[in-house]
């Protein structure tokens, strides 16, 4: 469904993200119809450059980060006269009066300002947003992680975006939230009435959240230590992928409807401190192998304490869930990039075709969020041939992915994101309580895993993380699913 003509103001508009997903993910709209011609897109950043500066900047950028096959010079052309530049400086006068010019006239259109930049300059571009009188009734802000370090920080930044814009304007992405196989989540969920009533801990015996990633911290390795996987990814992405899971139905697809649910989850979190902390986390540090040096020398710090792997028993305390425990994991160098939410189903009670047929898995539901999207449940059927009575688990596979020819391509999460930034539909995006209620959940786990415990466990590269991660399952008889 096309959008309307829209204003999209880029801060930070030559900046990494800009040229690797958001650009992209503009283009990738446009040449499919729904962003109409007359769009305009302003990227707005310190270095000095016109609007033909930009546009140059922007055709390196596709030819870069858009699949050959999927760039059309026309569209291309058309795509590019949308964009125009304004130097801006948040810290000065700079650059703000020009950008107001060009925006005079155009207060009717959706106008969105996305902050990609680094969160110490949200409150000097929201402060000159304001003061220039920036804001129409249609205008949206867009912020991205991260949203605070902890919970007083993610206040303070909440209550300065508050300042200028109400909660129904602002806009937290976490790009999970756009992927598509989390969206079907929803839909597997709330428009079958197969699985709902089996939704729960009379029949599900664990869940499991992997976010499984190949690549080591590299460059970024810095900036990473000072926040590690907890903060990295725990208290968004592996968050948002819980609620979605453990979350009661809503009365009606819409946004405060789903973050109201979202919420109940992540207050009904069980704490995790004091002993519970050794019992159920367990953090790990990847070590040298064939994929490069060892985090400790990628972090620059050979004594470094911040884990790049972590594993958590989680309780969700409701009647929906009490002792159906939630197991998350997600690390870097591991053998794949993998990231799956599993929901394991309880076993048969009894299986009437005696030993020799094999022992009786229970049923799983997995759902695959990449690399091959996709939706699958095992079930347990009988070995094909006349080899007799024998159960082997089998999938029924719902791929994505896969038999839709070449030109077929899954829409980037920030696609679908910055098209409901336009279409003014929050239901995607993160609302400042849940990010606070994530944080006070986090901080005590954070604050005790630097209380004197152990450093992180090594493990080996291209491997499925320490063995104590292992062990956290096996002490309560279960095994994590091959990271494949
Ligand atoms: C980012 C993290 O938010 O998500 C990165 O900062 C991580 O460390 C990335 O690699 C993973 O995203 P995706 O979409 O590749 O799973």
């Amino acid at each position: 469904v096309p959008v309307e003509a829209f204003d999209l103001i880029v801060f930070g508009g030559t900046g990494d993200l800009a040229r690797r997903k958001l650009l992209p993910a503009l283009y990738h709209r446009f040449a499919a119809g729904q962003t109409p011609g007359d769009a305009l897109i302003i990227g707005a950043a310190r270095r000095r450059m016109d609007g033909a500066g930009y546009r140059d900047f922007a055709r390196e950028a596709l030819t870069e980060f858009v699949p050959e096959s999927h760039l059309k010079p026309d569209l291309v052309e058309g795509f590019i006269a949308m964009l125009d530049y304004v130097p801006v400086d948040a810290a000065t006068e700079a650059g703000w009066a020009a950008l107001g010019r060009k925006l005079k006239g155009r207060e009717a259109r959706p106008r969105a300002f996305y902050l990609s930049v680094a969160p110490q300059f949200f409150g000097q571009i929201c402060e000159r947003i304001g003061r220039g009188r920036l804001v129409t009734p249609e205008t949206r802000l867009v912020v991205e992680k991260p949203l605070g370090r902890d919970l007083a920080s993610a206040r303070a930044l909440n209550a300065q975006l508050a300042s200028h814009f109400d909660e129904h304007q602002i806009y937290r992405i976490d790009h999970y939230l756009g992927k598509e196989t989390v969206q079907n989540l929803m839909a597997l969920r709330f428009a079958n009435a197969l699985f709902e009533p089996l939704w729960n801990a009379n029949h599900i015996d664990h869940v499991q959240i992997t976010a499984a990633e190949s690549v080591g911290v590299g460059e970024r390795g810095g900036y990473y230590d000072q926040n590690g996987a907890m903060r990295d990814m725990v208290q968004n992405h592996l968050m948002q992928l819980l609620c979605l899971s453990a979350m009661e139905p809503p009365s009606r697809f819409d946004p405060d409807a789903v973050r109201d649910e979202k919420l109940k989850v992540l207050k009904a979190l069980r704490p995790i401190e004091g002993a519970a902390i050794d019992e159920e986390i367990v953090r790990g540090q990847y070590e040298a192998g064939p994929d490069g040096p060892a985090y400790r020398e990628e972090a620059g710090d050979p004594e470094s304490r911040t884990e790049c792997f972590i594993a958590l028993k989680i309780g969700v305390e409701n009647w929906r869930w009490a002792g159906t425990p939630f197991y998350l994991r997600t690390g870097k160098r591991l053998k794949a990039r993998h990231t799956e939410i599993a929901i394991r189903f309880k076993d048969a009670p009894h299986s009437i075709f005696g030993d020799s047929a094999g022992a009786l898995k229970g049923n799983a539901l997995v759902i695959t969020l990449q690399p091959n999207e996709g939706i699958e449940l095992r079930l347990n059927i009988k070995d094909p041939g006349p080899g007799g009575m024998r159960i082997v688990s089998a999938p029924l596979d719902m791929s994505f992915g896969s038999g839709a020819g070449d030109a077929f391509r899954m829409p980037d999460a920030y696609e679908r994101l910055l098209m409901d930034v336009i279409r003014g539909d929050q239901t995607l995006f993160m609302r400042g309580d849940e990010v606070e209620a994530a944080w006070a959940w986090i901080d005590p786990i954070i604050a005790g895993c630097e209380e004197g415990r152990a450093p992180p466990a090594p493990y080996a590269q291209r491997a499925e993380g320490p063995m104590e991660s292992h062990i956290l399952l096996h002490k309560d008889g279960r095994r994590w699913r091959e990271i494949a």
